[in-house]
């Protein structure tokens, strides 16, 4: 079977944490999905207090939190300093915040070394982020960049929450671009495809379509 790491990269909303667990299961393959980090770290930071734009305090927030994500039985598991916060991380106000959040440099070398030695503990693993490929695990088995055009992306992310009205989806494609938009060109590991990354356009695929096509490609690694 496959052992080694893939990475998952891409913009919001093209279904890379569905992707990813998919190909996980199919490899029999440990999952780690590194925007829940980024999410709980933000919602330690919004319980502190303190502003978005304060650096320092932001950090401090994170690196004095325990943050702890993983799965238990097929179902994650989110918790911040012991309390549960898998259902607070995909709010409006922890996704709004995420961006700056994760933005600030000490932040992400703190939750960088954690995924790090998560991944270690596993023979087999996939790990879904933004800067995964290029950070995290340069050395990573089998990188993939995951893109889809973004009308796609924002119906799929309305269909995900159950949102139908236009307004709303059109809302949702606005968030979906700031996100993107913020996360590209900040300057400390801006998302963008590693130089050896295998680019999967989900556009016309669906999801089994992308598991099928990822499995195939570690298969290649074995
Ligand atoms: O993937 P998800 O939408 O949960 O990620 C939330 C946010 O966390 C992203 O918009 C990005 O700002 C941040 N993130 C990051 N690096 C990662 C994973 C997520 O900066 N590896």
């Amino acid at each position: 079977g496959f052992t080694g790491q893939i990475t998952l990269d891409g913009p919001s909303g093209t279904g890379k944490s569905s992707v990813a667990r998919g190909v996980a299961a199919r490899l029999g393959a440990a999952y780690l999905d590194t925007g829940a980090m980024y999410r709980a770290a933000t919602v330690a930071v919004l319980d502190a207090g303190v502003g978005l734009d304060d650096e320092i305090a932001v950090a401090r927030a994170v690196t004095g939190a325990r943050i702890e994500v993983g799965t238990d039985a097929g179902t994650e598991v989110v918790r911040v300093d012991g309390v549960d916060v898998a259902e607070r991380i995909r709010g409006a106000e922890v996704t709004r915040a995420v961006s700056p959040v994760s933005a600030v440099p000490a932040v992400r070398r703190h939750l960088v070394a954690q995924q790090r030695d998560l991944v270690a503990e596993a023979d087999a693993v996939v790990v879904e982020g933004r800067d995964i490929g290029t950070v995290v695990l340069p050395d990573a088995t089998l990188k993939i960049y995951l893109t889809a055009a973004p009308e796609v992306r924002a119906q799929r992310r309305a269909g995900q929450l159950g949102v139908t009205d236009p307004d709303k989806i059109a809302a949702l494609a606005q968030d979906l671009r700031r996100r993107d938009e913020y996360d590209s060109s900040r300057a400390d590991s801006p998302l963008r495809p590693a130089a050896d990354a295998v680019v999967v356009d989900s556009t016309d695929l669906d999801q089994q379509g992308v598991v099928a096509r990822i499995v195939e490609l570690a298969a290649s690694t074995v």
